[in-house]
């Protein structure tokens, strides 16, 4: 690990503790001596469990039963729901932590969002590098099939992830003003999909786009360029941009932009056995973001290769890929 070592036990708190990226970052801060609060919807259950196995957590981890939201009710309507299934949980959680960070005088916190807040712009530049300085149009969000899709439902949080700055400048005014203002200092990573080995006991949804690619023998699978990171760099980034004082603004977080097929293709080579699909559907959209802002900041990332690996003996040991 590159960030630096913790000399007394210095408290974090962590939203969402027991999802895909939160654990590894649970972990990590464990690992290197953090007393970790982590809050969960509820602590008693299955799916959280993990987190109490880890390295250090009897000792320096609590987790705390925390609803980010007071959401009941359905909403029929897609307008509504787009509101409610991405916009609230959203802004109203961000605001909720943002808050509750001011309450407790937080030091700095670390808001987890997306390349989905970046790379939807239309009005950007073709042939230019998506950098810091793109954001995404929330009118281009709301056309795309996956904006309203479950995959983004319960963003997540934290003083290190925290529901999202997702799509649009919207949530600019949520998150980022606070730091503005001088409240807080905040700072926002922005992950593209996120894939490699699973902590937590239930798949989370970027993890299905390997599974999928390794199971849907029979199936046409899109057939676009994807920007890819994997999960235990995310969590470095998150480690790093908090560690460093110097750290300010916003991140892009993605190591990889490689087409279905070529991942199929680098993945068969490696794990021969499992039934890829064999048929992909053209699409000249070519991911175009990157990390450079991050590098600089000292962010590593590991070999595709070896996401790639440990992803695929990560699924077979827990039982979800059998092994061909
Ligand atoms: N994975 C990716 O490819 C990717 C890419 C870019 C950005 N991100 C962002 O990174 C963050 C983490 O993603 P992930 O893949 O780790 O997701 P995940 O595994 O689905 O974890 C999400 C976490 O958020 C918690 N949560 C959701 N709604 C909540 C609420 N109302 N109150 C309290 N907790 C709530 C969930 O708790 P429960 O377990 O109780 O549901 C879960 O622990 C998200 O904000 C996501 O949008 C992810």
């Amino acid at each position: 690990m590159t960030t630096r070592a913790v000399e007394e036990k210095e408290r974090v708190c962590v939203t969402g503790a027991g999802g895909y990226v939160a654990s590894w970052l649970v972990k990590f801060l464990l690992l290197k001596g953090y007393m970790v609060h982590g809050t969960v919807r509820d602590p008693s259950d299955e799916k959280n469990a993990h987190l109490k196995k880890l390295e250090n957590a009897s000792e320096n981890l609590q987790l705390f039963k925390t609803d980010l939201l007071d959401y009941e009710g359905s909403v029929p309507n897609p307008e509504a729901r787009f509101q409610v299934d991405l916009i609230e949980p959203a802004v109203v959680g961000t605001r909720n932590v943002l808050d509750a960070c001011l309450k407790a005088k937080a030091k700095k916190v670390v808001v987890v969002s997306s390349t989905a807040a970046v790379g939807l712009n239309p009005n950007w530049p073709k042939n230019q590098v998506m950098d810091e300085n793109c954001w995404s149009d929330k009118e281009a969000c709301k056309a795309t099939e996956g904006f309203n899709s479950k995959d983004y439902r319960g963003s997540s949080v934290s003083y290190f992830t925290t529901p999202t700055d997702h799509h649009s400048r919207v949530l600019k005014t949520e998150a980022l003003e606070y730091a503005e203002k001088g409240e807080l200092d905040i700072v926002t990573v922005c992950p593209s999909i996120v894939i490699g080995p699973m902590l937590q006991p239930t798949i989370n949804a970027s993890s299905l786009l390997l599974l999928a690619l390794l199971t849907d023998g029979h199936k046409t699978v899109e057939g676009t360029d994807r920007p890819l990171v994997d999960v235990r760099d995310v969590a470095e980034a998150l480690l790093l941009v908090y560690e460093k004082p110097e750290a300010k603004g916003r991140y892009i977080c993605t190591s990889y932009q490689i087409k279905m097929q070529a991942l199929a293709h680098k993945l068969k080579s490696m794990f021969p056995n499992y039934s890829y699909s064999k048929s992909f559907t053209e699409d000249d959209y070519e991911a175009n973001l990157s990390s450079e802002r991050l590098q600089k900041l000292g962010w590593k990332y590991r070999p595709l290769e070896e996401i790639l690996r440990d992803a695929v003996v990560n699924y077979e040991e827990k039982g979800i890929l059998h092994k061909a």
